[in-house]
């Protein structure tokens, strides 16, 4: 192993960060509080959409979304094979039946027309996953949704930046939701929000996400003692202030953080376009902006994947799958009588893809050598 590893992530956590975080631990009060409800508000403005509701994570996010709308057994929800298991516990949690849809070859998404063939009585949402930074065609999937009057729920974890004819994540939904897990754009270790346009909504995902009770801590602790009340059946999936401080200044690098990952994306794409048989899923339209927030290639049929990993990994180059396609995971295989070949696209990409390091601190080096390590081993024989 060499010694000056390429890390598969590092995140852009910097010193004012950490000391807003500490701030707040430093106070009297580290629940939720009026961090997060500057980082609600910032949050907000920036994704140009009225309201945004800070949560523990993007699957309690679209948890929440489906029960929203009143979604649970006996529903399907139609989304895509190729995103985290996340996406699909969540529509299971709601009590609905994740229902899949062959993705597209080029962009490894669903599209519109495709979902339209798999809708039926039951269905009554659509989840669809803006994948790597790229998304969905969101006027084509609201038009459906309206034709069908479904539901729709964007999984937008990978897609804070992006814009798509000149539409952002949650412009064309009931809700759009986001995460900030340890890897992602944006981070806070854990962590997600959804965001919506009417205040009734946000009204409620605030109780939803706190027990359904009345009045949460921060209230309680400014006001003078009043008894609270359990309204409504709810969940613990409230975002507290040390995550919201920590998120904050983020927001305000997300763009400068993003230009750069676009940069070493096209340095990637030069250097390996070269690979005989080495495939890129499509790279956006110039009138569309991607949150570029993985970057994967798909490997030469006549490579086998995992050992490439392995191989990399020997080479000091962290790397990851992104993913295999969910429809092939034990649970989805056993619940649902999945077979591979039942969604051949997506389990082409699956076994295919390969993700590489890309992130802001990133060097050009870096790129060149992780670049130069995959060429060496495709390349080996
Ligand atoms: C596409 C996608 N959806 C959902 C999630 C779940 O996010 P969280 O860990 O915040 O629940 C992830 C997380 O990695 C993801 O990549």
């Amino acid at each position: 192993m060499e010694n000056n590893k390429v890390e598969f992530f590092k995140h852009c956590l910097e010193d004012g960060d950490i000391q807003l975080a500490n701030e707040v631990m430093q106070s009297i009060f580290l629940t939720t509080g009026p961090r997060v409800a500057e980082f609600e508000k910032k949050f907000s403005e920036y994704l140009n959409i009225n309201e945004a509701v800070g949560l523990t994570s993007c699957t309690g996010a679209i948890h929440l979304a489906l029960l929203r709308y009143g979604i649970g057994t006996d529903d399907e929800v139609i989304t895509t094979p190729m995103t985290f298991a996340a996406t699909a516990a969540a529509i299971l949690q709601s009590g609905a039946k994740p229902v899949f849809v062959d993705v597209c070859p080029e962009c490894g998404m669903i599209l519109p027309e495709t979902v339209e063939t798999a809708i039926t009585e039951k269905t009554k949402a659509i989840v669809p996953v803006h994948l790597f930074g790229r998304m969905v065609d969101m006027p084509g999937f609201s038009k459906l949704a309206k034709k069908y009057n479904l539901v729709l729920i964007e999984d937008a974890a990978h897609c804070i930046e992006g814009m798509r004819y000149g539409i952002r994540p949650g412009q064309l939904s009931e809700a759009a939701c986001f995460s900030f897990y340890a890897t992602k754009n944006m981070t806070c270790g854990e962590g997600g929000a959804l965001v919506c346009n009417h205040v009734e909504d946000a009204e409620w995902y605030r109780s939803a996400r706190h027990h359904g009770i009345s009045k949460n801590a921060s209230y309680r602790y400014a006001k003078k003692y009043e008894h609270w009340d359990m309204e409504m059946m709810g969940w613990k999936y409230n975002m507290y202030d040390i995550q919201a401080a920590l998120l904050i200044n983020q927001i305000d690098r997300l763009e400068q953080n993003l230009q750069k990952r676009h940069n070493l994306e096209v340095l990637y794409r030069e250097l390996l376009s070269d690979i005989e048989g080495l495939d890129f899923l499509q790279f956006p339209d110039d009138n569309e902006k991607s949150g570029h927030h993985l970057f994967t290639v798909l490997l030469p049929m006549r490579c086998e994947r995992d050992e490439i990993i392995l191989e990399l990994q020997n080479k000091g180059i962290g790397c990851a799958v992104n993913y295999r396609s969910i429809h092939t995971l034990s649970f989805f295989r056993d619940t649902y009588g999945y077979k591979k070949t039942d969604f051949p696209v997506s389990y082409e990409i699956g076994q295919r893809t390969l993700t590489l390091p890309l992130y802001p601190k990133l060097t050009e080096d870096e790129v060149k050598r992780v670049s130069e390590s995959l060429h060496s081993v495709i390349d080996r024989d």
